[in-house]
């Protein structure tokens, strides 16, 4: 049995678990394991999710906020309606400076919590792959530090690799807490880590 049949295998739980539960992406599970310890969805109303497609976060956040509250989805892959009031989406590239402001927009105020799972397209290439990751992350990161409330939480995909350290120090600079997770529903083998800050 290869490696990777097995790594294969292990995930089936989770695409089976997303199938069941009428989510669009195993990834949902990453949010829910993060919510529940952190608890960054307590009392929010305004979301914004960037990196959005399919649209399991999405789902996940929708179901955490106020009903009259507003999650935006933004992705460079149109995200299909998810039919829920408080659910917006757009097309959009988040390393296009007009992007700040049109998001900025589509909000009556400041934002409680500003999600990314943002990934690039992966080429292969280790170092080109974490280096356009991080370059993602950076631009979430300016979006937090635009759009953000005091208080408010950033959770942000980071590829651990040589531009990681350089990153979380950059997130320390910015808040007072910042704590690095890898969820179970997260592949072992996957270079990715979920970092999440506040204050
Ligand atoms: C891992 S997927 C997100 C999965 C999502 N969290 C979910 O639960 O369905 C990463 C997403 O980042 C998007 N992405 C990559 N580069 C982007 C860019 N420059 N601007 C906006 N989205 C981008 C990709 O299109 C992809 O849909």
């Amino acid at each position: 049995m290869s490696r990777r049949w097995l790594a294969e295998r292990k995930r089936e739980p989770y695409h089976r678990m997303a199938k069941e539960q009428g989510y669009r992406s195993r990834a949902a599970f990453k949010l829910l394991q993060l919510d529940q310890k952190y608890g960054f969805f307590k009392g929010a109303r305004y979301v914004l999710d960037v990196g959005a497609a399919p649209g399991g976060w999405l789902q996940v956040a929708s179901e955490a906020v106020d009903p009259d509250g507003l999650v935006v989805g933004v992705d460079i892959m149109r995200i299909e309606s998810l039919e829920v009031e408080n659910v917006r989406t757009i097309v959009a590239d988040i390393l296009e400076e007009k992007t700040v402001e049109t998001i900025r927009e589509m909000f009556p105020g400041r934002v409680d919590v500003v999600l990314s799972d943002l990934a690039p397209n992966v080429s292969g290439v280790w170092d080109l792959d974490q280096y356009r990751q991080i370059e993602l992350a950076r631009a979430a990161l300016n979006l937090a530090k635009t759009l953000l409330k005091p208080r408010g939480w950033f959770v942000v995909k980071v590829f651990q690799g040589s531009e990681y350290d350089a990153f979380l120090k950059e997130l320390r600079k910015d808040f007072g807490f910042v704590k690095i997770e890898k969820p179970k529903a997260s592949r072992k083998e996957s270079a990715e880590t979920y970092v999440l800050c506040t204050n």
